[in-house]
């Protein structure tokens, strides 16, 4: 499969809609997968436009290699308030900025289209990583749709900065065998899309919610109108890694009034679960048996062993 695509020989419709582009993009995707995929490793420098994760906040949880686009940009097309004004001032200060919140993507491709193609070194930057809950595919697809490459760069995503901030783990050995990264129903997800309760149900789940900060009493209320225990740890940080990070703590039946009292409506990560508090863990496989199992100086990458995990 080649790179890019300028026009389109699937035999869809190529009137400029972005939606055909995306449509037809996938169905190259479904055919077959890029030979990018396999010829570049994340964080290589590559044709095109790169689709940079910003981290949750703090400039220094950007990466090298974002860091080091950034300051080589001519045109930064960023998120908005979801990101740090320092980091654009610590790395973009030379750079064209233009804040993506309330432009459609008729707008932002032939924008980003047009610099790129006048030789401009363009950036997208999403808040956090740009993987997750960014929309940035779309963007992309319609951009490779045009004849434009890009490429994802990526970032600390704020559930990480959470954890940190928490000082806790989002997997812990008995406690949190898993992560769901999820948001809740609202305009964009229906209430049966929404699986927070099945999440919470599940019991060795840490559910991360994003998008979530304005919801908190709904989603809490429909947790305890399902059943869950009110004692059910939960941590909302807001601006995590911002100078005015907050982190409030509390359980499924008190958090909404917390929430409510310190008066945030977004920007904050809700994580759910035991994790939040760290309690309650067993000690490692990993640092136990597995460590003393017999073979010396082999590793993980070098034994036939099952992957061990690092809890
Ligand atoms: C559109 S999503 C983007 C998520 C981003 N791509 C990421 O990986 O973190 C925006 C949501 O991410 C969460 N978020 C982003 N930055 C945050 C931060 N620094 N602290 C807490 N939550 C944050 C909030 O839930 C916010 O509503």
């Amino acid at each position: 499969m080649g790179e890019t695509t300028e026009t389109d020989d699937d035999g869809a419709t190529d009137d400029g809609d972005p939606q055909s582009a995306i449509d037809a993009q996938g169905d190259r995707r479904r055919e077959e997968l890029d030979d990018r995929v396999f010829d570049h490793s994340a964080g290589d420098e590559q044709a095109g436009i790169p689709f940079v994760g910003a981290g949750p906040g703090d400039p220094r949880l950007l990466t090298v290699a974002g860091g080091e686009l950034l300051e080589e940009s001519d045109l930064v097309v960023h998120a908005g308030s979801l990101v740090n004004s320092e980091l654009l001032e610590a790395y973009c200060d030379h750079a064209e900025l233009v804040n993506s919140v309330g432009k459609d993507l008729e707008e932002l491709i032939p924008l980003m289209r047009d610099a790129y193609e006048e030789g401009r070194n363009v950036v997208r930057l999403h808040s956090g990583d740009p993987a997750i809950y960014g929309a940035a595919l779309e963007q992309m697809d319609a951009l490779e749709h045009e004849g434009v490459p890009t490429y994802f760069v990526p970032g600390v995503t704020s559930a990480f900065a959470a954890s940190a901030t928490l000082r806790t783990q989002l997997t812990l050995n008995e406690v949190a065998n898993h992560v769901a990264f999820t948001r809740p129903q609202g305009k964009t997800l229906s209430a049966e899309e929404d699986h927070i309760s099945d999440f919470v149900e599940m019991g060795d789940v840490t559910t991360c919610i994003y998008l979530g900060t304005h919801a908190v009493r709904d989603t809490m209320d429909r947790l305890l109108e399902d059943g869950h225990d009110p004692e059910t740890p939960v941590g909302v940080i807001y601006h995590a890694s911002w100078p005015d990070e907050d982190v409030i703590v509390g359980s499924i039946g008190d958090i909404a009034d917390k929430v409510e009292e310190a008066g945030y409506r977004a920007s904050a990560l809700v994580v759910i679960g035991d994790a939040v508090t760290g309690a309650g863990y067993e000690r490692s496989y990993l640092y136990g048996d597995w460590a003393n199992r017999g073979s010396s100086g082999s590793s993980a990458e070098n034994t036939s062993e099952p992957e061990a995990s690092d809890d």
